[in-house]
């Protein structure tokens, strides 16, 4: 495909004004906003006016009948990712989905098998993945200087506030609290980084008055490698209205992500003396997941966070809400057969 991807927008809300943002950077010739859809029509007109689509639409199964898109992108509620995503499929339709690919492993499961039998693509926007810090990490691990992962530790602290009513405060729509809707990315993050996840155990912290679900907890888990690592959240953050720490070490090396990306490292003399602070050229993450997306569609390749891989993520988290609720060690891959099993 030469011509541009056309791009119908389902969702107009908060993050979907980073994804414009994001296509803006990539340009008309690479990617087109040829609808915006919301159910708050005056949003859909919003984004239209930012990325120069024409048509603007507040059902989105309107959005699916039009031939002249060949993509969606979901920023939907996580309650209503599946649905849209399924539907999309079925209508020929490439799908970015925003994360979590969607709020029980069986709709998920439902998605991934929607996108094979049509042959789409699917892929969910964990966009921490394409941040230049994360992949420089993740090259770091690839090309040896850490050695084999023993220990990290990553969080998530936020505040965030919503008004009653709103999606977020139920556990239904939001497929849990904090821990699936924001920490998914860290714990994506750490399989990224260190591979399967064999058991996870889980403790949170409630405060009703602001949702249903936790707004804090620490998740420990331990790699089918042996490496162990946990990842905390706190959507309760007084600190910051949004900020994250990484901590990782190896056999040979250790990198930390807090004020700057550095590393040490015994296989490399500059960095052996102490920690050294890399210095990683600034992109727009958005641009760089978008840009994948668009890619994968061309190539028909499999994108970094297709719809299994995200899967497999969404089943750490949870497994952190299981154990939570039970207080014993949960296997993430036994909750993925066993939503396999009743999704057949
Ligand atoms: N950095 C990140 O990765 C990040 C940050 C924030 C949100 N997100 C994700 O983005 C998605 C959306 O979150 P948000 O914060 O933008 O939420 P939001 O509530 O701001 O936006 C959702 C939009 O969907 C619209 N909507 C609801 N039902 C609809 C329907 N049936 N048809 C069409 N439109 C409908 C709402 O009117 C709203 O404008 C979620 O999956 C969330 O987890 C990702």
């Amino acid at each position: 495909m030469s011509r541009p991807l056309r791009i119908g927008l389902i969702g107009c809300g908060g993050i979907s004004r980073a994804h414009v943002r994001a296509m803006q950077i990539l340009g008309r010739e690479t990617v087109q906003v040829v609808a915006t859809c919301d159910v708050e029509e005056a949003l859909a007109q919003e984004r239209a006016r930012e990325s120069g689509a024409e048509i603007v639409l507040t059902d989105w199964r309107e959005v699916l009948k039009r031939e002249d898109i060949d993509a969606v992108d979901i920023c939907l509620p996580h309650d209503l990712h599946a649905e849209a995503a399924i539907a999309a499929a079925q209508a020929g339709k490439h799908i970015l989905v925003e994360k979590p690919i969607a709020t029980t492993l069986e709709d998920g499961w439902a998605m991934v098998r929607a996108a094979r039998g049509a042959g789409v693509v699917l892929m969910t926007a964990f966009v921490e993945r394409f941040e230049a810090e994360n992949q420089r990490v993740k090259q770091l691990l690839d090309e040896g200087w850490l050695g084999a992962p023993i220990l990290a530790q990553v969080d998530h602290l936020q505040n965030v506030v919503v008004p009653p009513g709103h999606w977020v405060r139920s556990r239904q729509r939001l497929g849990g609290g904090a821990i699936a809707s924001a920490g998914c990315h860290r714990l994506d993050l750490l399989r990224w980084f260190i591979g399967e996840v064999e058991w996870v155990s889980a403790e949170t912290y409630y405060e009703p008055d602001r949702m249903e679900g936790e707004v804090a907890g620490v998740v420990n888990l331990q790699f089918t490698c042996g490496a162990l690592a946990t990842m905390s959240i706190n959507w309760m953050s007084p600190y910051r209205a949004f900020y994250r720490k990484l901590w990782l070490e190896g056999t040979e090396g250790c990198v930390h992500n807090w004020n700057g990306l550095h590393v040490f490292s015994r296989k490399k003399p500059e960095w052996s003396e102490g920690f050294v602070k890399l210095e990683c050229e600034p992109v727009d993450p958005f641009a760089a997941e978008i840009r994948h997306f668009v890619e994968c569609v061309r190539e028909g390749k499999e994108p970094l966070t297709n719809g299994e891989d995200s899967l497999r993520s969404q089943a750490v988290a949870v497994a952190a809400n299981v154990s939570e609720q039970t207080g014993c060690r949960v296997r993430p891959a036994d909750l993925l057969s066993q939503a396999l099993e009743d999704a057949k």
